[in-house]
């Protein structure tokens, strides 16, 4: 069988060849298909990035149009879907109900074309629905009436309008707001080879359907270490406020050994410097929090904490610094996301990069099945003892 190296959470392994995004970790850059993250935050829609991730190009007018278009007429969901949420407990996570429903899709809808017409009407299905699905559930949740999408309103407009829109309080747009989610969505959109990416990559290689690929990325990304890390940034940040306000103790807790308790949203596996993301980020919580004139305590202490944290010797010799999700949930907060629908919002936003890699390795020429090796440290052989005889 050959020469098998162990490598813990693969850190030391490339799982494959790929020319979505490129990341360097100690340099801080990120780009999407060659374009600088900080250039498409500035001046891209949400749409045209998941577009070029998926492409590999930005869209010209015509191409966007019919991209549009067809996110447009598939933006509805089947009515039967909404029983779905009211069959769960009401304490529900909504991480667990989407990956289910996301599941769920294929049986939904079932009808295979040629394999490039399916990729393309199941991939827009996706870009389409999850975003309508998320507002949705919010609505169930509420006890109020879902509000369908709009053909008249952006991608981001049309999902503030479908969370935020009821009879009686029509939902006015919000520029900052809309602003604010366009650049949350497209600073998630992709991030190479992460936990999630690599179950959507691995699963598919199975060759199961991209409901079911796209499904164990959602579960994957609910984890506190990956996506969740932005919900339990503001629980960290609450328990700070509760207790007073006084940060210095979570960050000694961090650095206790004995404890297993981690800052949340600081540290990233790649990246050994500030996090490029979480440069933007933080830039637009503060203009964010400003256009809307709201004072958010939550801010002033994540920003001490940031202050006196990196110029600790522990963070700084362990290279700890704030990732994207640490000011993430004061944008959402500030744009009416309640807490445990945040991690909810990084799917909608990391949904191009999942399918652009699938695409990629469903493409690959050298495609294998994933199949790692690993080093038994079992049992020896030993025979098999008679339960009368057994200790
Ligand atoms: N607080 C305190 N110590 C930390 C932290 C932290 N947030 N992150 C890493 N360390 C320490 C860790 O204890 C270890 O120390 P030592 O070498 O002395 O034993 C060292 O840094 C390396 O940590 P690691 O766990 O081997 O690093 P990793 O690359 O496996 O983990 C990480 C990366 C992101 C899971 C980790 O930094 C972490 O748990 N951060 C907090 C959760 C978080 O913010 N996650 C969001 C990541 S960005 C968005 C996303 O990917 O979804």
């Amino acid at each position: 069988t050959g020469f098998i190296t162990l490598d813990p959470g693969y850190a030391n392994t490339g799982s494959c060849l790929s020319a979505i995004t490129y990341m360097d970790g100690e340099k801080g850059i990120l780009r999407y298909r060659g374009i600088p993250v900080e250039q498409l935050a500035e001046k891209a829609t949400f749409k045209e990035t998941a577009y070029l991730l998926i492409n590999g190009r930005l869209p010209n007018r015509e191409q966007l149009t019919r991209f549009s278009v067809m996110l447009n007429d598939n933006s509805l969901v089947h009515e039967d879907l909404k029983t779905f949420y009211q069959n769960f407990p009401r304490a529900s996570h909504p991480m667990g109900i989407l990956s289910a429903m996301v599941n769920a899709l294929r049986s939904f809808y079932p009808e295979l074309g040629t394999l490039e017409e399916e990729i393309t009407i199941t991939m827009t299905r996706l870009l389409a629905k999850v975003r309508t699905m998320a507002a949705m559930s919010y609505k169930i949740s509420r006890g109020h009436r879902v509000v369908y999408p709009r053909p008249d309103l952006t991608y981001c407009e049309n999902f503030l309008n479908m969370m935020f829109d009821t009879p009686v309080r029509p939902y006015e747009i919000n520029r900052a707001a809309v602003n604010a989610l366009r650049v949350f969505w497209i600073l998630h959109a992709d991030h190479e080879q992460n936990c999630s990416t690599s179950a959507v990559r691995m699963v598919g290689s199975a060759r199961v359907n991209l409901y079911a690929a796209i499904s164990s990325g959602i579960a994957a990304l609910w984890g506190p270490l990956h996506g969740g890390a932005n919900q339990a940034v503001i629980e960290m940040l609450t328990t700070i406020q509760n207790e007073g306000g006084n940060y210095h103790k979570a960050i000694e807790r961090a650095k206790d050994k004995n404890d297993p308790f981690r800052l949340m949203g600081f540290g990233h596996r790649i990246y050994k410097t500030y996090d490029p993301r979480a440069k933007i980020m933080k830039k637009m919580c503060d203009e964010l929090l400003d256009s809307l004139q709201i004072d958010d305590p939550l801010l002033d202490i994540a920003k001490e904490l940031e202050e006196v944290a990196v110029k600790d010797p522990y963070f700084v010799d362990h290279n700890l610094y704030p990732n994207i999700d640490f000011y993430s949930g004061i944008v959402l907060r500030a744009i009416g996301i309640p807490t445990n629908m945040f991690t909810v919002m990084f799917a909608i936003g990391r949904l191009p990069g999942w399918i652009a890699q699938w695409k990629e390795s469903m493409d690959d020429p050298k495609w294998k099945i994933s199949r790692p090796r690993q080093i038994y440290v079992g049992e020896r052989e030993y025979d098999f003892v008679p339960i009368h005889a057994r200790p």
